[in-house]
């Protein structure tokens, strides 16, 4: 069967677009406040996309940026001056954060009700739970996908292939939420196809160019690419998308498939903050 290639920037920007009419709407503009600490180029690039789909929106955005050097006490600090601003909806802390600083304290800084990324040790047992308000955005954005798709989770066999706070172990529990059967992939697994090869849906979040090869995907499988690397300055995703997508009934391309999902779900994230604490 050949491929159907899943149209992730179409489905976001129609997100997008209905975000707009629903602030356009609201009496007071939303506003999403993010930290980010050091240079990294990737983060540089993510949080200016971020920024850029709240001005699309309407959203008000902040950027609190912070040097390299910055200890774990001054970074709670702000985000602390985040919690009690009363202006402030959403707070996101860009990942990762600088060498030697405990990430688990600053996300479990933020305020729960403005937890946009849904990191928060509590929101995240909330998730585990199946009682979560706030997803984490890209996993949210892969259920989106697939929902959009006509792809019904229940029942299937779903293979995740890392386990990331940000995009493996949320993803897991969303679809473990969504009754199908999940196995969770890592560097220790292993013998990685014997488990992608029995998969109904493969989703990836690794960040290895053609970690998941034609032989590793049974024939009509739903293939979701979230990894991203850089070859050749070309971004590309773990999937060796043109060989897979010969066998895949859906498959997403990099760029262009989970990536603008995620900036769709945090401002839709924002959003149900900004609702929550009206
Ligand atoms: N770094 C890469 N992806 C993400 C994300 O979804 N949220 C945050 N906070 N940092 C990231």
């Amino acid at each position: 069967m050949a491929g159907k290639i899943i149209d992730g920037k179409k489905i976001a920007d129609a997100m997008l677009e209905a975000a707009k009419l629903r602030v356009a709407k609201l009496s007071k503009k939303p506003c999403l406040a993010i930290v980010i600490a050091g240079d990294d180029p990737a983060s540089l690039v993510y949080t200016k996309k971020k920024h850029d789909a709240c001005a699309r929106v309407g959203i008000e955005s902040r950027n609190v940026k912070l040097p390299a050097s910055a200890s774990e006490k001054e970074i709670i600090s702000e985000v602390k001056k985040l919690n009690s601003d009363r202006g402030v909806d959403g707070i996101l802390v860009q990942l990762p954060l600088p060498d030697g600083i405990d990430e688990d304290a600053v996300l479990s800084s933020v305020a729960l009700e403005k937890d946009v990324d849904g990191f928060h040790a509590e929101n995240f047992g909330r998730l585990a739970l199946g009682i979560g308000k706030i997803a984490p955005c890209t996993p949210k954005g892969v259920m989106h996908l697939l929902k959009e798709s006509g792809v019904s989770v229940s029942g299937k066999n779903a293979v995740v292939i890392g386990k990331s706070r940000i995009v493996g172990k949320p993803l897991a529990l969303l679809l473990l939420n969504e009754g199908a059967t999940v196995t969770v992939c890592h560097s220790k697994t292993r013998d990685l196809a014997t488990h992608t090869r029995g998969a109904d849906i493969i989703c990836s979040a690794v960040g290895k160019p053609r970690l998941v090869t034609a032989d590793m995907v049974k024939e009509g499988a739903v293939v979701i690419d979230i990894g991203t690397s850089k070859e050749n300055e070309k971004l590309i995703g773990d999937v060796d998308f043109e060989k897979v997508k010969e066998k895949a009934a859906l498959i997403t391309p990099v760029p262009g498939g989970v990536g603008p999902m995620t900036i769709a779900m945090l401002i839709e994230n924002t959003l149900i903050c900004h609702q929550n604490r009206k």
